[in-house]
């Protein structure tokens, strides 16, 4: 096992100096309170928190996703980080699909289903070994591999036949997952009460809101008004557990993600 890992990086080590370095996220940067400047990404991939992205159509919430996917694979080996993808809209996850990271794809609600039994499977797995690990003062939390379930995006998934199927499935995972290093990362259209309860809601503690129709939609998602005056691209507010603040975001490259996707997916980089 240790074999294994030192195997890992290793290689990442060597396949890193081959690698591009696109500067994509250079701009996702984002002013916290107190004037510390961090890149939101940083806070997306480390933050430990479930993550939404909540937009109208074509305010970039895909775009958003592809660089923050872009940040993972510049700094994640698979044996520090597996993906789980869900993709109902079929077109924006795919590029992803044969990463070694990523351990379950899934295009249509039958299989988004079976790929989050299977996370909660793993979810399982990981507390009955930290059942068997010392106790200690703190609460004990999962220190191997994170998992990121990425879905892009949710409503379809939210209104599809087996909708209670889902929902409960990822209530579950929502409320349990984060102790044992699973982070969900959600894009959503502008989250209407009817389609997303606030239940679910409660449970991203990270919300980017992107341009929104009105105000009531900024509301459901952050809280608070003002994504309705957000312009199209360019711009966020962020909710960070009790605190909002705003955040630049940047066009991605989309040639500079298929760059690190060929990167790991290309035969020099498999590790055995
Ligand atoms: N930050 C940005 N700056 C400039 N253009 C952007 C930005 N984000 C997205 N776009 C452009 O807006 C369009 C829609 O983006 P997309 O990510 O598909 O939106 P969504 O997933 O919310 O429907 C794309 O053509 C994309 O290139
Ligand atoms: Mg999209």
């Amino acid at each position: 096992m240790f074999e294994f890992i030192a195997r890992a990086r290793e290689k990442r080590t060597s396949c890193k100096a081959a690698a591009p370095s696109p500067a994509i996220s250079a701009g996702y940067s984002w002013r916290v309170p107190g004037g510390e400047v961090a890149r939101l990404s940083q806070y997306v991939l480390e933050g430990g928190a479930h993550v939404m992205i909540a937009g109208n159509t074509r305010s970039g919430k895909s775009t958003l996703l592809h660089g923050i996917m872009a940040d993972a694979l510049k700094q994640y080996a698979p044996s520090e980080a597996g993906l789980v993808l869900l993709d109902p809209k079929r077109i924006e996850l795919r590029r992803y699909k044969d990463l070694p990271h990523t351990v379950r794809y899934a295009n249509d609600e039958d299989g988004a289903i079976e790929a989050l039994r299977y996370v909660q499977a793993v979810m399982e797995a990981r507390y009955r070994e930290l059942e068997q690990a010392e106790l200690t003062a703190d609460t004990p939390k999962y220190q191997g591999q994170r998992l990121y379930v990425v879905i892009d995006e949710l409503i379809p998934l939210m209104i599809g036949p087996r909708k209670k199927e889902f929902v409960s499935l990822l209530m579950l995972l929502l409320s349990q997952a984060g102790a044992a290093n699973i982070w969900f990362i959600v894009g959503t259209q502008a989250p209407k009460r009817s389609i997303i309860p606030g239940e679910i809601m409660l449970y991203f503690t990270l919300v980017i809101g992107l341009s929104m129709a009105s105000a009531v939609e900024s509301r459901c998602a952050l809280g608070v008004k003002g994504c309705e005056s957000l312009p199209l691209h360019g711009k966020a507010i962020v909710k960070y557990g009790p605190e909002l603040m705003t955040a630049s975001i940047p066009n991605t490259d989309l040639r500079s993600v298929a760059e690190l996707v060929s990167y790991w997916t290309s035969a020099s980089c498999k590790v055995a």
